[in-house]
């Protein structure tokens, strides 16, 4: 039997090289090898409370985008969250036994409390819970995320094995965060600190759908110094962030032709940008001309999405029979 593999992206906008690098590249690569269900995450979109009409129009984008990206409907279970109301349910079933204290103790809690003080939601508190419910109700035991993930993916393991102690079942399996190259994946971001991220602002993020010049303008703007001031010297935080996104996106030569240049005081971070810009455009092209072409194509991304829908529930539907069976759940009709 293969193993189970988990895995979401919220909706809350297209995808970005920190998606593509921490999530999307794994997903690619697991598709053919484990039994993997791959879903847009629209319910945790819900938390900042967009705009109907925006709501579902990026579900479609991610859909279209998972699609652009590679990801085969005929390998793996592609589906919307949204549309497997067995998620909800286990979600529900789950936050019985979620206690305040470490949801509020978790790091993403904490960082939404500073972004978004106005909106400290109960969506938020329990969004761990939302997310071991979407792990957990396919039993998944590898989910391949970024490194912003892990602390979700220990909460899903505690969920699930509290679950398992206090009705005394096998119900649910460890799931660990996963990443081919062992290490998980951080991409920083364009302004010199943090992560790429869509919540960071504009101008932090290189979305696989931006055109060339749009690139080329990030990038450029993208935060450097002076320069360095002593042979083989240390990079600041700035300068390592951008050879890690050149690393991401360019050739090992080209990597190594600016490392050199770093360690020997001669580099030009013009130079350097310029180069990361046009590894970026090449890098996002073909996935940015598929998005357009698959934009267009309604019926088969409906198609992929109601297939999916119909796959993740016969799974879905047999963890929650169990879940309800082990809670005591019955029936008097
Ligand atoms: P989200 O939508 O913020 O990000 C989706 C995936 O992209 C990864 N990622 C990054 N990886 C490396 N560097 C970055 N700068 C970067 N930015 C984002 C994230 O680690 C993630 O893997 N809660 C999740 C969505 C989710 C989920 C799940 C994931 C909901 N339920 C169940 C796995 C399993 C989230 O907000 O990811």
């Amino acid at each position: 039997m293969k193993e189970i593999v988990v895995s979401g992206i919220r909706s809350t906008g297209r995808l970005h090289l920190g998606n593509y690098f921490g999530a999307m590249r794994n997903f690619l690569k697991m598709q053919h090898e484990y039994n993997c269900f791959f879903f847009i995450a629209d319910y945790h979109s819900l938390t900042t409370h967009p705009a109907p009409n925006d709501f579902h129009e990026n579900v479609r984008q991610v859909l279209v985008e998972y699609l652009a990206c590679g990801l085969d409907p005929d390998a793996a279970t592609i589906y919307v969250q949204s549309d497997i109301p067995e998620i909800p349910e286990l979600y529900l079933l789950l936050n019985m036994n979620a206690y305040v204290g470490e949801l509020e103790r978790c790091t993403s809690f904490k960082d939404k409390i500073r972004k978004q003080p106005d909106n400290i939601n109960a969506g938020l508190l329990t969004y761990p819970s939302l997310m071991a419910a979407d792990i957990l109700i396919h039993r998944a035991v590898k989910v391949p995320v970024g490194k912003d993930q892990e602390q979700h993916l220990e909460m899903a393991r505690t969920f699930g094995n509290r679950f398992n102690r206090i009705y005394r079942t096998e119900l649910f399996p460890e799931p660990y965060a996963f990443n081919f190259g062992t290490e998980l994946v951080k991409i920083p971001g364009l302004d010199g600190s943090g992560k790429m991220g869509k919540s960071e602002g504009e101008g932090n993020a290189i979305f696989l759908s931006d055109p060339e010049d749009v690139i080329r303008k990030k990038v450029m703007r993208a935060v450097t110094d002076s320069g360095p001031t002593e042979l083989n010297q240390k990079k600041p935080e700035a300068i390592k962030n951008l050879f890690l996104l050149m690393n991401a996106v360019s050739s090992h030569d080209t990597y190594s032709f600016f490392e050199d240049k770093y360690a020997q005081m001669q580099i030009r971070y013009g130079d350097m940008k310029k180069q990361l810009a046009e590894d970026m455009a090449a890098f996002c092209k073909p996935f940015r001309e598929r998005i357009e072409e698959l934009s267009k194509d309604s019926e088969y991304v409906g198609k992929v999405a109601r297939v999916g829908a119909e796959k993740a529930r016969v799974s879905a539907q047999e963890t929650v029979r169990n879940a309800r069976k082990a809670i005591g759940i019955r029936s008097f009709y």
